[in-house]
């Protein structure tokens, strides 16, 4: 049978076991010859270029795994699809407004990425949208577009108001959203004092919630925004001053990654009747601005599980623009410019991380002996029994009565009541019992609840030269589910069932969620490991894992490549950044590198006048000693 699989395998099977074409999205998927290739444009014509070879080119250049890969051209797909999707929906309903989108730079704050969407938004007149006065610091340096907007979220002090508003004066178009009521007097007093009168929009508080992590962020008693009692305050406290013209924007952000269209549906209806009274107030209002939340189909399942999204991004677009025409019709109210601050569905796509597995620890499945031996105890004949009768049909009982018989002869070893060789044979029957019930679940169409984790407990461990803390947060963090896949053999059957550890010593520093057509497995089918090189990468993660990474065990930033694929297949390597090093993270934590040679310097002397080692041999040190600081922070070969 496995002889016959490892035969037969193609790699198409392999694309629909990983879902590469679903999650993909046709950015990526597998050459004849078993190797992940991107297509950064997508159209069925251009050339597709094998990660190996751009793996076997940075390694030419001196760059080694783990790497990063960022694809420009995937972050120029991105923007020209939101847009375009926007643009034909706002034709196809006939609406009298545009669409104005804005980047959340606290999706990906690098610089290289903040560059590439001004450059690439150009076009469209797509803007920023910062969170924080070193966002909006770093922006002020690459917008230059006076049609695009300047969202400016987030709590504001003197600092951060007085730099949005000097944003204005030269000729860009911040819009200063209110995210608490106190910051009104601030900014009305600053704008007098400079002479300008910027746009001003107020982030209100829906009662309509988003789903999964990030359904704190609205809701009734969500953190952010103000109440409707408030931003009728608002109102007031402008119209006194005189300044009720300067309100133009009406703001939500249900939270991030929402897998459900209707969710939207109900905040927009809600949003238009909070920004119709606002026009009915006086105030001219003009912006409508939906937030983020548009989701990435992580899984590859498009459904509304809070890794998929059940909807398409021109569907997202087409409703958007419905709903509001259709909110604004009823009230007679001219049709507002819709403003998006969707992060995920820009950037995600754009990034896979790499690295190469280091070693394997299987999981071993020594049988047990065909007969009991003489005078066994009385639970280990009982084990033996459950192993003899067990079947599809008593699957469950057997694995209670397995997980009681192995505990009572573990008890009775604790209490000096059986000997070691029977506390051994007690766990290999137990063991064969899970394998033999894993193999039989394979032809169950419901795996029960508390069967689950017997194949992720079977599984070979992986070890992955990389650090979940540091490159892939969210997975350590809310269970974010990636999806990660060999990019190479996939032409050949995958015929082990594997869990990832990463390379930190701590036990949270493991993978045990994976994209699966049906649900999520504890498990990923990989391949046996051959002696070569096996690469694995994790996929759609532009979104959020930069910044947020840390420097657990001090393994720093990875290695990045940012990427440029011609449509004829050539790739240009545009930018590389180096890891940190040894020495920079050490530094980040307070240590002085220049400090630390000296210190073992002064050991190795102190041993060299000890007569432990020879000044040859401290040489030696201290040359292992000064590359160390010098180098990678993981695994180098
Ligand atoms: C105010 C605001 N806008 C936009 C976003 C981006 O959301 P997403 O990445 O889901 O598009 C966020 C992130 O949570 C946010 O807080």
């Amino acid at each position: 049978m496995k002889t016959e699989l490892l035969q037969r395998w193609t790699v198409e099977q392999s694309a629909e076991l990983y879902g590469i074409r679903s999650w993909g999205r046709g950015y990526f998927d597998i050459a004849p010859n078993g190797e992940v290739v991107v297509r950064p444009s997508r159209r069925p014509d251009a050339v597709a270029v094998s990660l190996m070879s751009i793996v076997a080119g940075l390694r030419d250049r001196g760059l080694s795994l783990p790497v990063l890969l960022r694809f420009e051209d995937i972050l120029r797909s991105r923007i020209a699809l939101l847009n375009e999707s926007f643009q034909a929906a706002i034709r196809e309903a006939g609406y009298r407004g545009v669409y104005r989108g804005v980047y959340p730079v606290k999706v990906n704050q690098q610089q290289q990425v903040i560059e590439r969407i001004a450059e690439f938004g150009r076009p469209y007149h797509f803007g920023f949208e910062v969170g924080s006065k070193a966002e909006l610091i770093a922006v002020l340096a690459y917008q230059d577009d006076p049609e695009a907007l300047l969202v400016c979220n987030g709590y504001k002090d003197e600092e951060f108001v007085d730099l949005a508003l000097y944003g204005l004066r030269m000729g860009l178009k911040p819009v200063l959203v209110l995210d608490m009521p106190e910051e009104l007097e601030l900014i009305l007093d600053r704008s007098e004092r400079m002479g300008v009168r910027p746009c001003l929009g107020v982030r209100c508080k829906l009662t309509t919630r988003g789903t999964g992590h990030w359904s704190e962020s609205s809701g009734d008693r969500g953190m952010y925004g103000l109440t409707v009692s408030q931003i009728v305050d608002v109102v007031d406290r402008l119209r006194a001053r005189g300044a009720l013209d300067m309100l133009r924007m009406l703001h939500f952000h249900i939270g991030s990654q929402v897998p459900n269209i209707r969710t939207f549906q109900d905040a927009c209806r809600e949003a238009a009747r909070i920004y119709i009274g606002l026009v009915q107030e006086g105030a001219p209002m003009g912006y409508f601005n939906v937030g983020g939340g548009l989701a990435v189909d992580y899984d590859g399942s498009h459904t509304n599980y809070s890794c998929s999204s059940n909807y398409t991004l021109q569907e997202y677009a087409t409703d958007i623009v419905e709903w509001i025409a259709s909110y604004m019709e009823e009230s007679g109210i001219e049709h507002p410019i819709i403003v998006s601050e969707s992060g995920r569905a820009i950037v995600a796509h754009h990034s896979v991380l790499l690295f190469n597995v280091l070693g394997v620890t299987r999981f071993e499945r020594t049988p047990p002996p065909e007969q009991l031996p003489e005078r066994a105890p009385e639970a280990l004949g009982r084990l033996y029994e459950v192993w003899r009768s067990l079947n599809l049909k008593n699957l469950q009982e057997s694995f209670h009565d397995a997980v009681y018989y192995r505990d009572e002869i573990r008890a009775q070893f604790d209490h000096g009541l059986t000997d070691l060789r029977c506390r051994a044979l007690a766990d290999r029957w137990f063991w064969a019992i899970m394998v033999r019930i894993n193999e039989l679940l394979a032809d169950t169409k419901r795996v029960p609840e508390e069967l689950r984790g017997i194949s992720a407990a079977l599984a070979d461990v992986y070890h992955g030269n990389f650090s979940v803390f540091q490159s892939l947060p969210d997975v350590w963090a809310i269970d974010q589910v990636f999806p990660i896949m060999p990019i190479h053999r996939l032409d050949e059957y995958p015929s082990r069932l594997g869990t990832i550890s990463d390379i930190t010593c701590d036990c949270d520093g493991k993978i045990t969620r994976f994209v699966d057509m049906q649900d999520i497995s504890p498990v990923l089918r990989l391949h046996d490991p051959d002696g070569r090189d096996y690469i694995l990468g994790v996929f759609l993660t532009g979104a959020y894992q930069e910044t947020l990474g840390d420097l657990h065990n001090l393994f720093g930033d990875t290695n990045v490549a940012n990427i440029r694929v011609s449509e004829s297949g050539q790739v240009e390597y545009v930018r590389e950044f180096d890891g940190d090093t040894v020495a920079d993270v050490l530094s980040y934590v307070e240590y002085n590198p220049v400090e630390l040679v000296e210190r073992v310097r002064g050991k190795a002397e102190q041993a060299v006048r000890l007569g432990l080692i020879s000044p040859q041999d401290r040489r030696q040190i201290m040359d292992a000693y000064e590359s160390g600081l010098r180098g990678y922070t993981y695994f180098e070969r």
